[in-house]
């Protein structure tokens, strides 16, 4: 419905679980003609994460794997791939992050799923000289559809900061939590890169031309999905607080675990070989979530 209105187009919805092998075997036993796979399965909070690994193990892979044997059967032979960067890219030594800088175990669960996914990809494309991949390393993606129409409504006590700031800003929360300002970083809150949810969609469209069009230099590519700038958690406070002008309730306390300091992406391939660049700032982000969330408190009242 909410795709309709944007786009005018009403795509077919099933809905699986897709940890359910036999369930996700029948769907796509159903759907042989499908070019290809977008796949966005997965937990995501990193914190979480570390205090519960085994959840982020058995739904991350198992969704992946299920998904990967019953495509490959039925010939469906294209797929993209949503991985992290962050998290990936375990602690960094240099802030700027390039493809080729993923040489440390990820810091948390959430980011070994999708390194050790990467992996897979990687001996299944070995195994099946027909399959290829694009693996898509978001960043920090927030924001919302300028329409109002489309953003996340995060599931109970949001883990990501921007939800967190809406939420509070609209009074849901009574305040927001910084996790620590002594990171050795310009203000002391971590540095992140936020890319907007709108631009990283259309990357995803591009890779899936590049598939098709069967464009890749290599059957499994990887992409940084960030806009080259790092923000700090109060860059984006005072962002937020400048374009809604109001002002936040927060205070700081200890750190999360599995938080990195800071980083942010090389986007120079992404840029080259995908010929994508970035259009929206933070400010776009920043009232995007926000015309987001109070739209979300409309529906709900
Ligand atoms: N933060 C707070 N308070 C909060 C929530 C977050 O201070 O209530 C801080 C975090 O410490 C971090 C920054 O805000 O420095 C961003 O935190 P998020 O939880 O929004 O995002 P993460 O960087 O931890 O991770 C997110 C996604 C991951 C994804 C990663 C990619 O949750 O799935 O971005 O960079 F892999």
């Amino acid at each position: 419905m909410r795709i309709n209105k944007i786009t005018g187009v009403n795509p077919k919805f099933i809905k699986i679980d897709l940890k359910d092998t036999l369930a996700t075997h029948s769907v796509f036993n159903e759907h042989k003609d499908a070019s290809g796979v977008i796949h966005f399965v997965a937990h995501k909070a990193v914190g979480e994460a570390v205090d519960q690994p085994l959840k982020y193990y058995k739904n991350n892979f198992y969704s992946l794997l299920n998904t990967l044997e019953a495509q490959s059967k039925n010939g469906i032979n294209n797929f993209i791939f949503s991985s992290s960067s962050a998290t990936l890219y375990g602690i960094p030594d240099i802030l700027l992050i390039t493809e080729k800088n993923e040489t440390q175990r990820p810091f948390s669960p959430y980011g070994n799923t999708k390194k050790v996914a990467e992996e897979i990809l990687d001996d299944l494309i070995r195994s099946n000289k027909a399959f290829s991949a694009i693996s898509l390393r978001y960043f920090n993606s927030i924001g919302a559809h300028e329409s109002g129409e489309i953003g996340e409504p995060p599931n109970g006590i949001p883990n990501n900061l921007m939800p967190y700031i809406t939420q509070t800003a609209v009074g849901i929360r009574e305040k927001l939590m910084i996790y620590v300002n002594d990171y050795p970083t310009k203000d002391g809150t971590p540095i992140r890169d936020y890319i907007h949810i709108v631009d990283l969609a259309k990357a995803h469209v591009i890779a899936v031309e590049r598939l098709l069009n069967k464009d890749q230099e290599t059957a499994l590519e990887f992409f940084n999905l960030g806009t080259g700038i790092g923000y700090s958690v109060l860059d984006v406070i005072n962002a937020f607080e400048a374009v809604t002008n109001s002002k936040l309730n927060y205070e700081i306390t200890g750190r999360r675990d599995g938080d990195v300091p800071q980083f942010y992406a090389a986007t120079d391939l992404t840029k080259e070989k995908l010929g994508w660049t970035v259009q929206k700032g933070l400010d776009e982000i920043v009232s995007s979530s926000w015309n987001w969330e109070q739209n979300l408190r409309n529906e709900t009242q």
